[in-house]
């Protein structure tokens, strides 16, 4: 497919579903052959895939955990086999676990954790090391607004999430003036894990009670990462851009 990233290859983590979903159906769209690198069953990679292809443009799927370091060196392993080179990483795969800190164990800890910051390090550290090599790319971490704003009974999601903003800045000054690192905030979603369907009525009515007055769908948070991933931004790094309605002003 022809576009602004028509030749490039991206990766998307946590692709089969909701905002990476969306992400990798508008990267696709705009000519990126995009790597779908998700836990989800095959089948549901599989549609992702399809219906990719049904719009023109390629995918391939491939189940991997990102919190699994031999996973994700095994997806990097067949990207280096296939492409050679990675030119967009979204780090969207991610988790949340609702709890009160009281009752929060250290195996939830480790959990949200495990797949939201150690997931992100290890599949970024790997697209980093490429992307050195070629001496280009960009990466984008998907973050929340909870990161800024904090939450009652997501304390182990909002650090998660502080941790992906720091480690964006990190590594914006580390890989610059090559690679280009940049972060999403999104605010409440239309998906499966914080959509209106998850939501008290009351968690709803304050969701909405922003700017804006509505929860986003994913293809506006994907309108983020095409622009961070496309030629209108390449001045942006260490930064985090915030689709989020108005929640958060910085
Ligand atoms: P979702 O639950 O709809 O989709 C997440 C996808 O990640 C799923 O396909 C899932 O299988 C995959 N995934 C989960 N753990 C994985 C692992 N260990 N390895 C590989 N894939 C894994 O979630 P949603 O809402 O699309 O969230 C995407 C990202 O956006 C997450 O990082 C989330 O924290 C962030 N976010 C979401 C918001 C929302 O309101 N939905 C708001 C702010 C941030």
């Amino acid at each position: 497919m022809s576009g602004p990233l028509a030749g490039q290859i991206a990766l998307v983590t946590g692709g089969a579903d909701g905002i990476g979903r969306a992400i990798a159906a508008a990267l696709a769209s705009e000519g990126a052959r995009v790597v779908i690198a998700d836990r989800s069953p095959p089948e549901k990679i599989a549609e992702a895939v399809r219906t990719i292809e049904a719009a023109g443009g390629e995918a391939l799927g491939h189940t991997v955990d990102v919190s699994s370091e031999d996973a994700v060196l095994g997806l990097f392993a067949e990207i280096g086999r296939r492409f050679g080179r990675l030119d967009v990483l979204v780090n969207n795969a991610g988790i949340l676990v609702e709890k009160p800190l009281l009752e929060t164990t250290l195996a939830d800890f480790d959990r949200v954790i495990g797949v939201n910051l150690r997931g992100a390090f290890i599949v970024g550290r790997e697209a980093l090391r490429l992307m050195t090599k070629q001496k280009s790319g960009r990466v984008i971490n998907i973050a929340s607004e909870l990161a800024y704003l904090g939450r009652a009974d997501l304390s182990v999601y909002c650090a998660s999430k502080g941790g992906i903003i720091s480690m964006t800045r990190a590594w914006a000054r580390e890989f610059a003036p090559a690679i280009l690192v940049n972060a999403i905030a999104p605010g409440p979603t239309a998906t499966a894990m914080l959509g209106p369907e998850t939501m008290s009525p009351e968690m709803l009515a304050s969701e909405t009670r922003i700017p804006l007055g509505r929860i986003a769908e994913p293809a506006e948070i994907a309108a983020a990462a095409v622009f961070l991933s496309g030629p209108g931004a390449t001045f942006m790094t260490g930064q985090c851009i915030s689709p989020n309605g108005g929640a958060v002003m910085l």
